[in-house]
């Protein structure tokens, strides 16, 4: 069973949590490659694929959406798991984002991709990481600062992906 985790980071943190949904998925033994979200990914040879971005004013990064845009009728043939990493705070993720799980005017592509789950996690975010431009914006919309990721949730997750996989009709 061949797993590919493609991610799209800007700072690090959806990279931290695609590496460690990876290290999970390999405890189980499954085959799995992490690389960079983007349209030239190369994505036949996977039976499964875990999909993640950082949000950025309730949109996915680039990589991301290019990699849905080009790929969409491949990753219709595919088993796929989609995460988003964003709000920040201790609230439930959706309680701060009310109920958001994707930017809206994705919302018919990925009902022709029909993932097997839709995931957000609270997120990570840090002045001294950030460009001039975010750092204004941040400071503007006064978001809660800090490292708000939940390992735990995260683990739960990759590992009800796991059992998802080990079962082929599910
Ligand atoms: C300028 C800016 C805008 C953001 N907009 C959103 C947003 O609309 N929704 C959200 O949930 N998180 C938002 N975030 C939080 C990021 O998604 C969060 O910090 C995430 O962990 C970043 O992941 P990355 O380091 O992998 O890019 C924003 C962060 C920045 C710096």
């Amino acid at each position: 069973m061949k797993v590919l985790i493609a991610y799209s980071s800007k700072y690090g943190s959806t990279r931290e949590i695609a590496e460690h949904v990876c290290k999970i998925l390999q405890t189980d033994g499954f085959d799995v490659n992490i690389e960079k979200a983007s349209a030239s990914l190369k994505m036949k040879n996977y039976d499964a694929i875990i999909l993640g971005s950082g949000v950025y004013v309730g949109k996915w990064l680039p990589g991301m959406e290019n990699l849905l845009k080009k790929h969409f009728s491949l990753l219709q043939e595919k088993r796929v798991w989609i995460f988003s990493d964003g709000p920040t705070g201790k609230e439930e993720p959706t309680e701060s984002i009310k109920n958001w799980k994707f930017p809206n005017y994705l919302e018919l592509l990925l009902k022709q991709i029909n993932p097997k789950g839709i995931m957000v996690f609270n997120g990570k975010m840090l002045l001294e990481d950030m460009n001039m431009v975010h750092k204004f914006i941040i400071k503007k919309m006064n978001a809660p600062l800090g490292d708000f990721r939940d390992w735990e949730a995260i683990s739960e997750w990759a590992k009800s992906i796991a059992e998802q996989l080990e079962e082929p009709n599910k």
